[in-house]
Formats: C-alpha cells, structure tokens, sequence
C-alpha cells in the first residue's frame, strides 16, 4: 500500500495550466481531487485497478477495440482517465496510418491506451517501444495489450524517458510525444542529439492547448528542420474544452 502511494504521488501530473483552457484544466483537478480522496479514505480502488478489472472481466480476448471501448467506457461514465482519449485517438490511428511508419517510439503509456491504437494499425514488418516511468501503470498496460492480442510487436521498456532514450540504438520514423510536459521539448533534443530520429519522421504531440507548451510549440514551428501543423481537438472525454495535437515531420535540413 505505502508502495503503491509513493508511486502514484510520483505519477502525478505537473501543472503547466494554458489559459486559454483554465475550465479544462480546473475540472481535471476537482475529479483528481475526488478520485485521491476516495482512495485515500478506500472508499474505492484506484481508478487503475478497477479499469483493469473492468477490461478482465469484460474485454473480449484479441479484440484491440473491445479493451478500447472498455476503458473510453469507464473514463466517460467514472472518472477522467490520462488516455489521448477516442477523438484525439483517431488522429493519432490517423497518422500512423498515413506516415506509413514502421519503427515507432512512444513517450508515456499510462494504461497501454494510445499504445494499443498505435499497435493496431502496424503490420507484420512494424514494430513499437513504449517508455513509460511508472511501474505500476506500465504492468497495467502490458496486461491491457496482452488481453488485446497485440504484445507481438511491441516492446516496453520501464524507466523515465530522459534517462532512456540515449540507450536507444535504432532511429524512429514516428515518435508520440505524450508523458510529461515539461520534458517535451527536453527529450525531443536529446532525441536529436543522439540522432534518433529518422528524416520525415513524423512527432505527434499531445495536448499542446490544454496545457503550457509555448516552449515545444515555438521550437517545432519555428525550426527549419521541422514542417509543423496543428490540429485542434477537443481535450481528451470532453465535449467542450479545447485541446489539439501537433504535427511535427522532421526534415533534417541543416
Ligand atoms: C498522459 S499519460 C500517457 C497516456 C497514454 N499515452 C495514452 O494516451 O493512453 C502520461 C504518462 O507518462 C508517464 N511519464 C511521465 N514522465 C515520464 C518519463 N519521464 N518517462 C516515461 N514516462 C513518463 C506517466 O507515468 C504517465 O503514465
């Protein structure tokens, strides 16, 4: 239990609130708010753990978009779930499809969500590796991908990004930006640096409206080594506060 508190203090979001969407951000904190004291009283499970039960019990075997539904399910109807969420998620399946990418790098996994839609679009000749920090969240997601009949082409590794991408020996065609935003633009130097990053790769980035990213987004859009779009959406199991993803594709020019 104690075990379990300090890993979910440390999983923590940090605020870097835009103001432009100060509602979006402002109702995320009062279901956090709810959500931690519920637990800390157990009064319920963490959120977690009963979505991994919810996708034990309910999820068809092999079927990527049952585990989807499963968990889009429980973050509409219980309570806000981190995921890229069902709108932003098509964009993402979107993009993968078209970038026609077949080594793909993810930043932060949560539940295996995104994960599971990236995964779904590959075929036999496309592989993926998933970073993700938290230990829990990331033996959540592994049991979430394996219950989707798409452990095969994926690779996850445990530690936090900034530590882990100068491992990294191959260089990546798509990468998906969606752990921590602070780290953003940090880690997509060090993934320069360490020329990890295949020319006309495409960067998708998350959240870049919902929360501060003025430093990323001055960065991919003011870059010539980058060719940057923005698509707007909204945040992700919200019909009203705006969000958006960028669309970043590398072009390695100078
Ligand atoms: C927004 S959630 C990811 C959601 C996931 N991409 C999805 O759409 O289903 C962010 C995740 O990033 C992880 N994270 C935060 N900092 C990290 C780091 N430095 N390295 C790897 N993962 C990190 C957090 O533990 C959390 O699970």
């Amino acid at each position: 239990m104690k075990n379990n508190q300090s890993e979910r203090k440390k999983s923590s979001m940090p605020l870097r609130i835009n103001k432009k969407s100060f509602l979006g951000v402002l109702s995320l904190i009062t279901q956090e708010l709810f959500e931690s004291i519920s637990t800390k009283l157990k009064l319920k499970k963490p959120k977690e753990d009963e979505v991994l039960i919810n996708v034990r019990l309910k999820a068809e075997r092999n079927n990527p978009n049952s585990v989807l539904s499963i968990i889009d399910n429980y973050a509409y109807k219980k309570t806000f779930l981190m995921n890229i969420g069902d709108e932003k998620g098509l964009l993402l399946e979107k993009a993968i499809k078209e970038s026609q990418a077949n080594n793909i790098l993810e930043l932060g996994v949560y539940l295996g969500y995104s994960t599971i839609r990236i995964l779904k679009n590959l075929d036999d000749n496309s592989k993926l590796t998933s970073i993700e920090s938290n230990k829990k969240f990331a033996e959540i997601a592994s049991e979430n991908i394996n219950i989707a009949g798409l452990s095969n082409k994926h690779k996850l590794i445990i530690g936090k990004s900034t530590e882990v991408i100068p491992s990294l020996k191959e260089k990546y065609d798509f990468i998906f930006i969606d752990h921590w935003k602070d780290l953003y633009l940090k880690d997509l130097k060090i993934l320069e640096e360490n020329d990890l990053i295949k020319s006309n790769a495409w960067v998708f980035a998350d959240n870049v409206i919902l929360f501060n990213l003025e430093d990323y987004l001055d960065y991919v859009r003011s870059s010539p080594n980058y060719k940057s779009k923005f698509i707007p959406a909204k945040r992700e199991y919200s019909k009203s506060h705006p969000d958006g993803v960028e669309i970043s594709i590398f072009k390695n020019e100078v």
